[in-house]
């Protein structure tokens, strides 16, 4: 398996530059102009300090999410899928997690396209909201930071594509902002039980949260 390189490379970002762009447009073509002017970095939150290192970011992440995810596996997984994975920069160590594969899928080409080719990680575009994944095909459904950045009119597709996907008895993990301050426009200000409700066919629970550039972030998850 290996990294896809997409058909459009990001703009390099100017020196010291993280200013979000406004979101003229939200969704996916926010997201290509926020890969355009910030490169790698669009997929953090801009709150994180300019001299922040992105490594430095990542692992953070990984360090609050990796203990909570090793937690709810079963050891018979194989296949995790990273829904809206951007550079993929998280997707690799999921599939060390489970000793087995990775793939990827996100909107965003010139985001795919950063990312390193590693042998168990499959990087593909996702186009009109479908994953390009057979039904049933994956053991855990992984999304770090993504679902509140997809308008609602998106977002029940979206939700129904990882459905789709997940085998029964699947996990689903997520994590994602419950900041309670008022939504820029890239971003929903939604609440655990906003996320519930969105995710009706799964029991999700609340199993951690931490902290990532002074919002709180909700870790749920739960087997279909
Ligand atoms: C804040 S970034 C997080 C990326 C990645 N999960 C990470 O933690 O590095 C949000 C990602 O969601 C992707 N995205 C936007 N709309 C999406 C959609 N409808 N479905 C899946 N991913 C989407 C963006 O392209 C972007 O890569």
């Amino acid at each position: 398996m290996s990294g896809v390189a997409g058909p459009v490379g990001p703009a390099e970002p100017e020196a010291g530059a993280v200013e979000a762009p406004e979101p003229a447009q939200p969704g996916v073509a926010y997201w290509r102009e926020r890969a355009r002017t910030l490169g790698a970095r669009a997929v953090v939150n801009v709150d994180h300090p300019d001299e922040a290192d992105l490594g430095d970011v990542t692992d953070g992440h990984r360090e609050a999410l990796w203990p909570l995810l090793a937690a709810e596996l079963t050891g018979d997984e194989q296949v995790v899928l990273d829904v809206g994975c951007g550079t993929g920069r998280l997707t690799a160590d999921l599939a060390a997690l489970v000793d087995g594969d990775a793939i990827g899928v996100d909107p965003v080409a010139a985001l795919l396209a950063l990312g390193e080719p590693h042998a168990r990680v499959d990087l593909r575009l996702m186009t009109e909201g479908r994953l390009p994944v057979d039904d049933d095909a994956v053991d855990v459904v992984f999304t770090s930071l993504v679902l509140g950045g997809i308008p609602a009119a998106a977002l029940d597709r979206t939700v129904a594509e990882m459905r789709r996907v997940l085998r029964p008895g699947g996990l689903v993990f997520l994590s994602e902002s419950v900041a309670d301050r008022p939504e820029p426009g890239h971003w929903a200000a939604r609440t655990v039980d906003d996320y519930r409700a969105l995710l009706p066919w799964v029991t999700l629970r609340e199993v951690g949260r931490f902290d990532d550039a002074g919002d709180g972030i909700a870790v749920l998850a739960g087997r279909v």
